[in-house]
């Protein structure tokens, strides 16, 4: 295994919109263990997306089983995820590996339905609240190219300088 190297903005390639994964084979689990890897060896550590490692496909691990008294499914590695359902909005606040230096205010849906293939191919469905449901979408943002800060409420009041990170 091994650590990936994190995009960082203002990398352009944080721009880029990933590919959908055709092949479900062994170097496709050995990317998904490096990538959480990755994530587990980085700050906050409960997301991350392909494309943070400039591999641009439609992959992306999640996992907020850390955090307390939240409902989650534990470790999840979604390929080709889509969104199908949104379900209310709420108010949070997000970081992220690739933006070191600040957090930010962001809406998200408080719910969602989500279709994904497992690192075996296999298609699974979902239905996320939460904190966890704000991580899938922060991480399927990734996918296409966007960041948190593209969403941040208002970049003057929403958006805070980190002290220690990293
Ligand atoms: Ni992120």
């Amino acid at each position: 295994m091994a650590l990936l190297a994190v995009l960082v903005v203002p990398d352009e390639r944080l721009k880029q919109v990933s590919q959908p994964i055709e092949y479900f084979d062994s170097s496709l689990r050995d990317f998904i263990q490096d990538l959480e890897q990755t994530m587990r060896a980085g700050p906050g550590g409960v997301g991350i997306a392909a494309a943070q490692v400039a591999r641009f496909e439609r992959i992306v691990i999640v996992d907020v089983s850390s955090k307390p008294n939240i409902k989650h499914h534990g470790r999840l590695v979604l390929i080709n995820p889509e969104i199908t359902q949104w379900h209310g909005m709420v108010q949070g606040r997000e970081g992220c590996m690739s933006v070191p230096d600040y957090t930010g205010n962001v809406i998200r849906a408080q719910s969602i339905q989500l279709s994904a293939y497992d690192e075996y191919g296999q298609k699974q469905s979902y239905h996320c609240e939460g904190y966890e449901a704000r991580a899938i979408q922060h991480e399927v943002d990734h996918l296409n190219g966007m960041l948190f800060l593209d969403r941040v409420v208002s970049r003057r009041t929403d958006l805070f300088r980190r002290k220690n990170y990293r």
